[in-house]
């Protein structure tokens, strides 16, 4: 995510929140900006694209924007790409707020275009700038910085930390949140904003996190609380006593782990977005229904996990168009003398939107005519260029080798995409579609109850981290879902391990069954539960040690058959894996640990892979 630093004192703010900021640069970013009330009461602006050092050597360290009280922000491109116009704070038209805004607005191209027929001039491509030029027009009925603020908040729909000046009220910030993280730090004649605790660490350690819908007012000496209803509230102060790299993992020992807990909040990113009255809808996509209804192949491209959400998406996309779908690795792809053409429809997934064999393959398809798609979660990246169409994913950055929020996120999008294909053949049962965005509204949230049982995959891993090697057994949603769970792994805890669809066991891979044998059994997927049965009774006749994975109602008969289950809240088929994958990473992650492995950079593995 983006990084928000504001500060309000009697010292020269701009070094301070070039510092801060400095401090957020592990979040990944690619530009960055600042705004200072100066003494003649205007709002100098600074900003600048890449490194936070163009910025610095602009300003000469901060030291030649003058001023008491500023706000700062790094941006990781979401709406528009990554240059200094799109980059943050943005402000109104009129130079009275400057904005800066982690998270999404939603309804920002309504807002927009009502302010456009009022007669406001936009500068970037973002969300973000409707937020100050709305302040501006409410202003200008109201004359209140709070009470504009108040009224934009009324208006706009999404997730954001907000920090907020306002060139006529010369002494305070305004901040606000909602679903995005942002603090106050409390100084002596001195308070801050941050996004993350760790921009603060030099300065102050007494911090109040806020909660959502509150606003605060901060001035020099006085920090003032609201909640949503705009009532003033007490709330109690923590003190922080983490050490640096703590706090960059926002208290995790790992940055794989931040981002497994952070998926709840990713899924609500991804998913919201194009949320609409119990529809799910694609604003930004080009294509067509007609296009849509054109195409006579479908086919998905992509590398490791992204590759797996594919192998999934061929399961979802076939059972809900009743088209084939083909899902193939990029880098095979690319030198298979693909059959496609301008009837085909490619879908390239990629978090990175970096990897070179993905990328490859894009070219191979776009020089046969076929309409490429890709659902990519870094903004502005050369696949998200080089596509005609693309879906963000909205995940955030990724810090961790092993991807995990990046796969939650991608696996959303494709579930969404079935959705509105299916809408759009006609083929998806209206009694299923409403289910289904039900269930999507509460995926976040089951989520959340997986993850508050870590600690009972964390005492298994204790018990069986030792195996040299594992398998991960299913059958069709299942089987994918094993794809990933192996590859988590294997990539982290150096374990060996398969995925095996559980009916090709009988093929070849039984043999090697024997006495403590560890094998993770996948029974989620409701419609072949009896067969997953069936196969861990084939395993566990060889002597095999079994772990199952099914939903809370299954529970109690997959305990006939295994002593050792895990469970997932039940949903919609097609949303199991989403759920049934925590599980997987969280067993993963704590194998690892047992190991003493360098979990965040697991040797011979790069998080972008731009070579061949
Ligand atoms: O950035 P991409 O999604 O294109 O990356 C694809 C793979 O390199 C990536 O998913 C890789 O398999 C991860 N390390 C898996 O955790």
């Amino acid at each position: 995510m983006c990084g928000i630093v504001g500060f309000v004192g009697q010292k020269q703010a701009a070094p301070i929140l070039l510092d801060g900021l400095s401090r957020l640069e592990y979040r990944g970013y690619d530009s960055a900006g600042i705004a200072v009330i100066t003494p003649e009461h205007t709002i100098d602006l600074r900003k600048a694209e890449g490194r936070l050092k163009v910025l610095n050597d602009m300003t000469d360290g901060g030291n030649n924007v003058h001023g008491c009280i500023g706000i700062g922000h790094t941006r990781w491109a979401t709406h528009g790409v990554p240059n200094s116009t799109n980059s943050h704070p943005h402000m109104s038209e009129g130079g009275k707020f400057a904005v800066i805004h982690n998270g999404i607005v939603e309804n920002y191209i309504e807002i927009k275009d009502f302010l456009i027929k009022q007669g406001v001039h936009f500068q970037s491509e973002t969300d973000t700038e409707v937020i100050a030029q709305l302040l501006e027009f409410y202003y200008n009925e109201c004359h209140d910085f709070f009470e504009s603020v108040g009224r934009v908040l009324r208006r706009i729909r999404g997730a954001y930390a907000l920090g907020i000046l306002c060139a006529d009220c010369t002494d305070r910030i305004i901040a606000v949140r909602k679903d995005t993280p942002l603090l106050l730090g409390f100084g002596e004649g001195e308070n801050y904003i941050a996004s993350d605790v760790t921009a603060l660490l030099p300065y102050t350690r007494d911090v109040v996190y806020m909660d959502d819908g509150e606003m605060a007012i901060l001035t020099k000496d006085s920090v003032q609380i609201f909640d949503a209803m705009q009532q003033p509230i007490e709330k109690a102060h923590q003190h922080i006593d983490w050490d640096l790299s703590a706090a960059e993992k926002g208290g995790y020992p790992h940055f794989m782990l931040k981002e497994i807990f952070e998926q709840p909040d990713a899924l609500r990113h991804a998913i919201s977005p194009h949320l609409r009255d119990d529809r799910v809808v694609f604003d930004d996509m080009k294509l067509k229904p007609e296009q849509i209804k054109d195409f006579t192949r479908l086919v998905i491209v992509a590398c490791g996990s992204s590759y797996h959400v594919g192998v999934l998406g061929k399961y979802t996309l076939e059972r809900t168009l009743r088209r084939s779908v083909e899902v193939q690795l990029a880098s095979e792809f690319r030198y298979c003398d693909p059959i496609v053409d301008d009837k085909t429809l490619v879908i390239f997934i990629s978090q990175s939107g970096e990897t070179l064999d993905t990328m490859e393959a894009l070219k191979e398809a776009k020089k046969r005519g076929a309409y490429t798609l890709s659902i990519v979660n870094v903004v502005g990246s050369s696949i998200a260029r080089g596509s005609d169409d693309v879906i963000y994913t909205w995940a955030g950055p990724e810090i961790a080798v092993a991807t995990t929020k990046a796969y939650s996120t991608q696996l959303a999008v494709v579930n969404m995409l079935a959705l509105v294909f299916g809408e759009v053949l006609g083929t998806i049962d209206p009694t299923e579609y409403a289910q289904t965005v039900s269930e999507l509204k509460k995926l976040p949230e089951k989520m959340e109850s997986v993850l508050s049982h870590h600690e009972d995959i964390q005492k298994y891993a204790a018990q069986h981290f030792n195996h040299n090697s594992v398998f991960f057994i299913g059958r069709n949603l299942d089987y994918a879902l094993g794809l990933e769970g192996s590859l988590k792994l294997k990539e982290i805890s150096y374990i060996h391990s398969e995925a095996y669809a559980s009916g090709e066991l009988k093929h070849g891979t039984i043999s090697l069954m024997e006495e403590g044998t560890l094998v993770i059994a996948l029974g989620t997927y409701g419609k072949l539960f009896e067969k997953a049965q069936s196969n861990i009774v084939e395993v566990k006749a060889r002597g095999a040690e079994v772990l199952a994975l099914t939903t809370e109602s299954r529970r109690e008969e997959m305990r006939k058959t295994v002593s050792t289950v895990l469970t997932i809240p039940d949903t919609v088929d097609m949303l199991l894996p989403n759920l049934g994958v925590v599980p997987l990473q969280l067993l993963a992650y704590y194998v690892a640990l047992q190991r003493g492995c360098d979990i965040d950079k697991p040797r011979n593995l790069a998080k972008s892979v731009t070579v061949e």
